[in-house]
């Protein structure tokens, strides 16, 4: 196991990699843990689980719902969760969020750490601090800012990812890749999924590389004025079909990739055969790049994004692979390029 600490604004937080979930107690210290968890983890996780008290959630994300936050809040009232608990997030994105959460609003807020077993909670979900639940189709549209006391890394829990989890997470990598890491985007080209799913240390320094790049861009801008606005590159067009269409999250934020990559060409910042790489790369990994839709509905989900300032929108375009910035685009001008880039 090897520790790093990472600082945010209003606490450092303690990452535990290659960590095994027996050796939990060393992230908790002494406090009363109450883990968090869906079914699907528990199912085949369950004897190092049952060693706490458990609350078990459905799994998806149409679960992580304001109602499924009250249910969690009930039942740790249930328990006689004091302001002492500290809640233990072990899950994919979903358990996560709804983990911080309810953390952050229990007893006006509790303690609490996460232990991702997803690619996509490990490398994206569980780093930054925002946590919160979908209202309808619009995607994390209630939530907070507060930053977990650890994450804890156990890669053992990928043996039981299934691959189309595989897939969902290497959007998020990618996604770290053309925004910040052209070193990284050259490797995934190298590699293939399948060898990743079979080489623990590949797997390990991948997800240790991703850790580094959310969480040091985080740790620079917690509150999003600056740089952390890059990470929601492919997110904004992503967001607004993942609920419309039902699709997992990182096939959205693909879909959203390729769209942003193609306005980024037509704006005249990305070079078309940088767009041909990286739509390669996304199909390597068996990620979606297109998907038939309905334009009008998107782009009025697309309206209510929480980047929308006025009648503009902050949309993140990619000048090369591994470089990004944001430009603010009227919804006018986006709405003329929709029916192309889409
Ligand atoms: N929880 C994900 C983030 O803060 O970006």
């Amino acid at each position: 196991m090897t520790k790093k600490e990472y600082s945010f604004s209003s606490k450092t937080v303690r990452f535990y990699f290659d960590a095994s979930i027996v050796s939990i107690g060393q992230a908790t210290g002494d406090k009363p843990v109450i883990i968090l968890t869906d079914e699907n983890v528990y199912e085949n996780h369950r004897a190092q689980l049952d060693l706490y008290p458990v609350i078990r959630i459905l799994p998806g994300e149409e679960n992580k719902t304001p109602a499924t936050a009250g249910q969690v809040i009930e039942q740790l009232i249930t328990m006689g969760a004091g302001r002492d608990a500290m809640l233990v997030g072990v899950g994919g994105g979903v358990v996560t969020d709804i983990a911080g959460y309810v953390a952050a609003v229990y007893m006006r807020g509790i303690s609490f750490g996460f232990v991702p077993t997803s690619i996509l909670a490990m490398t994206d979900a569980a780093i930054g601090g925002k946590n919160g639940v979908d209202v309808g189709v619009y995607k994390n549209m209630v939530g907070t800012i507060r930053q977990p006391d650890f994450i804890f890394y156990d890669y053992s829990f990928l043996k039981t990812l299934p691959v189309s989890e595989w897939v969902n997470g290497f959007a998020e990598v990618i996604k770290h890749a053309c925004i910040k890491d052209a070193v990284l985007f050259s490797m995934l080209e190298r590699y293939t999924l399948h060898e990743y799913q079979s080489d623990p240390t590949l797997v390990a320094e991948l997800i240790e590389r991703n850790v580094d790049i959310k969480a040091s861009v985080v740790s620079a801008d917690e509150f999003e004025t600056g740089d952390r606005k890059l990470l929601n590159f492919g997110h904004t067009i992503g967001h607004a079909i993942e609920n419309l269409h039902h699709i997992p999250h990182g096939h959205a934020v693909s879909i959203g990739m390729v769209a942003a990559c193609n306005l980024s060409e037509q704006l005249g910042h990305l070079h078309f055969e940088e767009a041909a790489r990286i739509v390669r790369l996304l199909a390597r990994y068996h990620l979606p790049v297109d998907v038939d839709t309905d334009h009008a509905r998107v782009f009025e989900v697309l309206k209510m994004d929480k980047k929308r300032k006025d009648d503009a929108m902050q949309f993140i375009i990619l000048n090369k692979i591994g470089s990004a910035s944001v430009v603010s685009i009227p919804l006018t001008e986006l709405e003329k390029h929709f029916k192309e880039i889409l």
